[in-house]
């Protein structure tokens, strides 16, 4: 199979130097890229601005904004037959992007006015048929009842759930919840050890 992989954080700028983003490391979804190629699929990875290194043999598209993010995975889409929505997609962008950089006020505030990104695995799974389509819940409380709700709202097959610990860390817990009802939970275990459980109890019956 060709897979598509979202990883990493976005960056939305607020002019020339600045912007928001977020904690992720992109650690889990270049681990599942890794996961994939091993179980003898082809990857497409969309990544914001890490720290790590394309596993070799991925397709590797860098991006920084959601909205480049949204582009980058629209584009690969057609051609995959699976998608993993790792990515930790800043769900707000600063409505106007300053040209140049802004000037500190002296002794007065400043308001940054927000607008709604897209949300990427959304979109996409609004096209995929009989494709499968993987997201990821980052909840801190009633973890299983957000996720489900998550995996109906974005018309996910499989949702898996993490706590905030997970963020940044080496190793942590998932729980898999598929659309026919099922739970199955994994680790402690190293990410890399994670991914290939999931890219397992995922894809089971599929490289080809
Ligand atoms: N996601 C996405 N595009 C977005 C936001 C999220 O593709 N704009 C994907 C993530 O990659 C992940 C899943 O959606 O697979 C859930 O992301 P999460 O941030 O937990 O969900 P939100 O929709 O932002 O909901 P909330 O912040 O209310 O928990």
């Amino acid at each position: 199979m060709r897979v598509l992989v979202t990883a990493g954080p976005t960056r939305e700028a607020i002019d020339p130097v600045r912007f928001l983003s977020n904690r992720s490391s992109g650690r889990m979804g270049y681990a599942i890229a890794q996961a994939l190629l091993a179980a003898g699929h082809e990857v497409v990875l969309v990544s914001g601005p890490v720290q790590i290194t394309p596993p070799d043999g991925v397709l590797s598209v860098q991006v920084e904004s959601a909205l480049q993010m949204l582009d980058a995975s629209l584009a690969a889409w057609p051609d995959c037959d699976a998608m993993f929505a790792v990515a930790a997609v800043a769900d707000y962008r600063p409505k106007q992007v300053s040209e140049q950089k802004l000037k500190r006020q002296e002794g007065e505030g400043q308001f940054l006015e927000l607008i709604p990104n897209p949300d990427i695995v959304a979109t996409l799974a609004a096209t995929k048929q009989q494709r499968l389509v993987i997201g990821f819940a980052l909840e801190s409380h009633h973890g299983l009842q957000h996720a489900r709700a998550k995996m109906q709202r974005k018309c996910l097959d499989v949702v898996v759930l993490n706590g905030p610990e997970a963020q940044g860390a080496a190793s942590s817990r998932m729980t898999i919840l598929k659309s026919d009802g099922s739970q199955h939970d994994v680790g402690p275990l190293p990410k890399a050890e994670l991914a290939v459980e999931l890219v397992r109890y995922t894809l089971a019956n599929g490289a080809d």
